[in-house]
């Protein structure tokens, strides 16, 4: 069998434009000058699996676009998907669908809670945890991850203070963490899940970038790191960041406590919701299918990676990107710049011409930072590289 040239694949550079891509059209809308290049949301510039493109074509050939429901092929392939990749085994039972993550999050949150209590985070974190939350009628409060030679790590005393303090009911993990890129290790999971277990803290995982894993970091489920986690436990999966298919809306929950499946699915009832056929199919080929093709992606990331680390550390020191530990998403450190928040964000903007996410919308502390999205052509990276040194420089 012949093999594969995923860098010729993933180098395609591919019109986005006028497509209704939230990351490529309505930068009007966003305050976005004209011409700027887009390196924000987390979404991909590839084309998804070819065995996904075909299923997804083939459900929309059938023509018919009824009601559906994930079959037991799609269940088989996501129980195997995290068998094969983390070693967990999930039972059937405990697999909740719904469109989406953040929908998923927001309906566990109002199944487990009440308005008006708690839920923890760790800032900086995904920008639309808050929003939501609060939308949600709930209080945030944020165990602020810190940082320690120029790595994030978890105050693990702050952490247990905050929830004791706030009375938080809920903790909202993101892990692997966007936007700093750190997987967290098994004895952090261990610390944390201990604390919320000392506290009756219920935990949702958001696990949606557990795929983009790299070096010697591996992924390791929270819920799987102790057996009495996952009485407490809530972990959300996509197939959408793994294979790019977040515009096709298909995720999974895992719940093991059938008292916490019971209350989720009483809520999700309460709006009445399900999957796509076009989603469904296209999830269960990536996932049987994809597997090479997301370590060739993965190769490539991590060389988009190296590239713009060489590339700034050349051309522009005062930017300096993050460990990559996982995501594809690089954390610019631009103190260096010696710019205010406004400044940089305007710069970065107007005079650099580049789209890129705002680290303080990820909490205070991500204030001085910008999140730049790598999941693209090495030529769109270039040009992007080449905008960002040319201003600054
Ligand atoms: C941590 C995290 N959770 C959830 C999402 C969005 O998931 P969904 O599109 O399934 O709601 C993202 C997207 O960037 C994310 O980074």
């Amino acid at each position: 069998m012949s093999k594969i040239d995923y860098k010729a694949v993933f180098s395609k550079v591919i019109e986005r434009r006028n497509t209704n891509s939230l990351k490529h059209d309505g930068m009007a809308e966003r305050g976005m000058p004209e011409g700027v290049l887009p390196f924000w949301v987390a979404d991909m510039d590839f084309e998804a699996p070819p065995e996904a493109v075909l299923a997804a074509t083939r459900a929309a050939a059938h023509g018919i676009y009824g009601y559906s429901i994930p079959g037991k092929g799609y269940y088989e392939a996501t129980i195997a998907w995290q068998k094969d990749r983390f070693g967990w085994e999930v039972d059937r039972d405990w697999i909740i669908s719904t469109p989406g993550v953040v929908f998923m999050v927001a309906s566990a949150v109002r199944a487990l809670s009440e308005p008006g209590d708690t839920v923890m985070i760790q800032n900086p974190v995904y920008a639309v945890f808050a929003p939501v939350l609060r939308a949600n009628d709930r209080k945030v409060v944020s165990s602020d991850l810190r940082l320690a030679d120029g790595r994030y790590e978890i105050d693990f005393e702050d952490f247990s203070k905050t929830l004791e303090e706030s009375g938080a009911r809920i903790f909202l993990l993101c892990h692997p963490h966007n936007p700093i890129g750190r997987v967290w290790t098994r004895e952090e999971l261990r610390r944390m899940g201990e604390i919320c277990l000392e506290h009756d803290v219920l935990v949702i995982s958001d696990e949606i970038h557990q795929d983009f894993v790299y070096g010697d970091n591996a992924h390791i489920p929270f819920a799987s790191v102790d057996p009495a986690f996952p009485a407490i436990t809530v972990t959300c999966t996509a197939p959408s960041k793994t294979f790019n298919l977040a515009g096709l809306q298909a995720s999974n929950a895992f719940a093991a406590n059938p008292e916490l499946r019971k209350r989720i699915r009483k809520a999700l009832d309460a709006c009445d919701v399900g999957l796509n056929p076009i989603a469904i199919a296209a999830a269960e080929a990536a996932y049987r299918h994809g597997a090479a093709w997301l370590e060739g992606l993965k190769e490539y990331i991590l060389g988009n990676y190296g590239w713009l680390r060489r590339e700034l550390a050349e051309g522009l020191p005062g930017v300096k990107p993050h460990a990559l530990e996982a995501t594809y998403l690089a954390w610019l450190d631009c103190s260096g710049l010696g710019l205010t928040h406004l400044e940089l964000v305007k710069a970065f903007a107007d005079k650099a011409k580049v789209w890129l996410n705002d680290g303080a919308t990820f909490g205070t502390n991500g204030s001085g930072f910008m999140r730049m999205n790598l999941a693209c052509p090495r030529a769109t990276l270039d040009e992007g590289i080449r905008r960002i040194v040319g201003a600054f420089r």
